[in-house]
């Protein structure tokens, strides 16, 4: 259901979290937290905005989605920008992933949109699964202190997080701030960076 629902999003072809350019929380906390080029899974990769961002600062990338029409579109981006990601369809709560083990994940927008807390709970344990000892998870969600859109991402509570992210993360951050692309008026959102236990 998920599927069909991601597939018709990016069919009709513009996707409301669709900017063109990668986030830029995640050039801001990975400076701020020296980490360092490593084998990296962009989660929910979309289009590929940030899974080329993060090929062209030296990690080797592997971009997983739902949706075959994001992942055909970030191979086209991808092979235009000039740089080389691995790329694999899938759904992450039930499929095994190429490549890992990773040291880091980055998930913009894929954990929230799962809906259940029993499948959230799952998708931190895939994620602890996938991860190198003491691996990175840098994870931007809807943030739940700002009104619901009309338009905008799924809202979380700092304490629907810790609870999804205990045991198997040392929360190292959770701050809100704004979704950072290039649009004007950006959702807020929780910048949460995790490091497994
Ligand atoms: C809000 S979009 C964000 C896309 C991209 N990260 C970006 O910032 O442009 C969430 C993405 O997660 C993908 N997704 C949702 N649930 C997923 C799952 N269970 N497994 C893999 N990908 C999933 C969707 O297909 C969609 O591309």
């Amino acid at each position: 259901m998920e599927h069909e629902r991601f597939e018709q999003i990016y069919k009709e072809g513009n996707p409301p979290w669709e900017h063109g350019t990668p986030d830029l929380n995640l050039e801001r906390m990975l400076a701020r937290f020296r980490i360092e080029p490593c084998r990296a899974l962009d989660l929910g990769c979309g289009m590929g905005n940030n899974a080329i961002w993060l090929a062209r600062a030296g990690f080797r990338v592997h971009g997983f989605d739902l949706s075959e029409t994001a992942v055909e579109n970030a191979m086209v981006r991808v092979a235009a920008a000039g740089v080389s990601c691995d790329f694999q369809v899938g759904d992450f709560l039930t499929d095994q992933v190429d490549g890992a083990p990773f040291g880091l994940v980055f998930d913009r927008g894929c954990l929230h949109c799962v809906p259940e807390p029993v499948d959230r709970v799952r998708f931190a344990d895939n994620v602890a699964e996938v991860l190198d000892e003491g691996g990175f998870w840098l994870s931007l969600m809807g943030n739940a202190d700002e009104p619901e859109r009309e338009v905008g991402p799924p809202r979380m509570t700092a304490r629907q997080i810790a609870e999804i992210v205990e045991p198997r993360f040392e929360i190292l951050v959770l701050e809100a701030g704004l979704f950072g692309g290039h649009q004007d008026d950006p959702p807020r959102a929780w910048i949460c960076l995790l490091k497994k236990r």
